[in-house]
């Protein structure tokens, strides 16, 4: 049995890594929805047909022991209605709003809160920001233009820079204590955001805690060892096999990219 990442295109993988990272001995399968992406300027209707389209597809090529809704948007458009339907755990995720209002309580500043524009749109986001205790603390802004730059394999350069100073102008960054990657494919850009924003603003992203949950969801049915693990499955809507060695190869690039920002991370402390 698989634990499957599901996403529009390629911001699942980040999170895909992190639980890697923390349950190597289970089988994975990860899922890119290459037909529709990106969900963030579709309708929540659309995109709940568009969930449950690819789930079934995934429930046709492996056995399933939960997913993970490795999409923000995805998440605030269909996670109700996708656990009343389907019997296996159903992990999601949601913008790490509230752990970033935390931290401003302390080292000071608002949050900024950046998603796609359906997220920001949805009833569970404006929930999640209405019963936090200081909500007038938070402000929020949609990059979709990063998911289109991510699908288009760029991560970074002067195209995305030039995007980012021009989506945070309106924004007095040095006013801001954190700020939210409540976008998968966002987590990608964490070092052109770096170059934009004020050193002193922190970057907080909800892979870890996506994966903390996985992992108290599935209790004591986790795998201890590896012997019989089936590594990872690459699927995606379209079903090329150009779709899966991309998908494959951003696996490498994940890797390469988390140990290249945790070096840089290291040298700002040092
Ligand atoms: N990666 C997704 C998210 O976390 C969605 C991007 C998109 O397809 O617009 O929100």
């Amino acid at each position: 049995m698989r634990i499957v990442f599901f996403d529009s295109g390629v911001g699942g993988l980040t999170v895909l890594r992190e639980a890697v990272r923390k349950l190597p001995s289970e089988s994975y399968a990860y899922y890119a929805d290459t037909l529709n992406v990106p969900y963030g300027v579709h309708s929540r209707e659309e995109v709940y047909e568009f969930v449950v389209a690819c789930i079934d597809d995934i429930m046709r090529s492996c056995e399933v022991k939960a997913i993970v809704i490795a999409c923000n948007t995805a998440t605030s458009a269909a996670i109700e209605e996708l656990r009343d339907r389907y019997a296996f755990p159903i992990i999601g995720m949601e913008p790490a709003v509230k752990p970033a209002l935390q931290y401003v309580q302390q080292s000071g500043g608002r949050v900024l809160v950046t998603a796609t524009p359906l997220t920001l749109k949805e009833r569970k986001f404006q929930t999640l920001v209405r019963k936090l205790q200081s909500p007038e603390q938070v402000d929020t802004l949609g990059l979709p233009g990063l998911v289109e730059f991510a699908e288009r394999g760029v991560f970074g350069g002067p195209e995305v820079v030039a995007y980012l100073r021009e989506q945070f102008a309106p924004f007095e960054l040095q006013r801001y204590g954190a700020i939210v990657l409540g976008c998968t494919h966002f987590v990608f850009f964490r070092d052109s955001i770096r170059e934009v924003v004020p050193p002193h603003v922190v970057l907080m992203d909800g892979n870890d805690g996506t994966v903390n949950q996985l992992i108290r969801v599935l209790g004591t049915n986790v795998r201890e060892r590896a012997e019989s693990a089936e590594g990872i499955l690459f699927m995606s809507s379209k079903g090329t096999e150009e779709d899966k060695r991309k998908l494959s190869d951003f696996t490498d690039m994940t890797k390469y990219r988390y140990r290249a920002s945790a070096r840089a991370s290291q040298k700002r402390k040092g």
